[in-house]
């Protein structure tokens, strides 16, 4: 009885160490299997998804539709440059506030936000080959008098904080006047016009004629002026990503040479360009 318990034991031991043998005989030989494959030269890496920052309130460069999804200008020509540069890209609603922190902290890996080149920015942060042209435009109320920029300086101006628009501003009305009022949108600062808690807000013109055309119960004009300068749009990365930067910039080369760039802004801008429209 004890005997033949033992042998059952010993049988049933002995059949598990055998399948164990077997198990780690499998597991070696797939152990082995990466190690052959890392000398050989052609191992695909998993691919990687680079994470685009975007301040989705800013139409028609980047704002959300009726399904929460991310659309417009910024948003074709970056998903094109990444598919020319054979990358894969995800969009992220990202305030603009801030922004430029979390390509630094490497929480973004680009951004895309009408964002101007200037050499401020270029200090903390790498920018593409410009890909899009821009002006600052004023808008008021239709029966508003204000008719250049100097007028606004005894009256209360709309911003988004931090943009080249609150630059300009801040340098006609002084960085501490309370006539200077900062939204973090700039939705948030022409909705402010509308409600006459402003007199006028400054923004890049293509947000501008967008609005106003979109929303003609506003009841707005825009005023464009000679002494706003012309400004670019560039896509960001942390300083030093020469690689990234260098994969965007061909990419960006490409839809240009290709036509593709022609027929994302025409879909957005029709065939004039938004510097041409603004001027009207
Ligand atoms: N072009 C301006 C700047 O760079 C405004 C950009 C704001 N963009 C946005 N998505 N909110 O300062």
């Amino acid at each position: 009885m004890s005997t033949s318990l033992t042998t059952r034991r010993f049988l049933k031991t002995g059949a598990a160490l055998a399948v164990a043998l077997v198990l780690a005989a499998c597991g070696k030989k797939e152990e082995a299997a990466p190690a052959a494959a890392a000398s050989a030269p052609a191992e695909t890496p998993p691919a990687r998804v680079y994470v685009v920052g975007t301040d989705a309130a800013y139409a028609p460069f980047e704002s959300q539709n009726e399904k929460g999804e991310i659309v417009g200008f910024d948003i074709d020509v970056v998903s094109a440059v990444a598919q020319k540069a054979g990358i894969q890209v995800k969009f992220v609603n990202t305030p603009w506030e801030g922004m430029f922190n979390t390509v630094a902290q490497g929480d973004r890996d680009l951004l895309v936000s009408a964002i101007t080149i200037t050499d401020e920015r270029k200090q903390t942060m790498d920018f593409s080959a410009p890909y899009f042209d821009a002006q600052q435009l004023i808008a008021v109320k239709e029966d508003s008098k204000v008719a250049k920029f100097e007028d606004l300086k005894k009256l209360k101006v709309g911003v988004q904080t931090g943009t080249t628009g609150d630059e300009v501003v801040t340098k006609l009305i002084g960085k501490d006047s309370t006539a200077i009022k900062r939204f973090e949108s700039t939705p948030l600062a022409l909705k402010e016009l509308e409600s006459g808690g402003v007199d006028a807000v400054v923004a890049d013109n293509g947000v501008v004629i967008h609005y106003v055309a979109n929303n003609a119960g506003s009841k707005f004009k825009t005023v464009s002026d000679t002494t706003f300068t012309p400004e670019q749009y560039g896509i960001v990365v942390k300083k030093g990503n020469a690689e990234l930067l260098e994969k965007i910039n061909k990419g960006l080369a490409d839809i240009k040479a290709d036509g593709t760039y022609d027929k994302i802004y025409a879909s957005w801008f029709g065939a004039a360009p938004a510097a041409a429209a603004a001027s009207k």
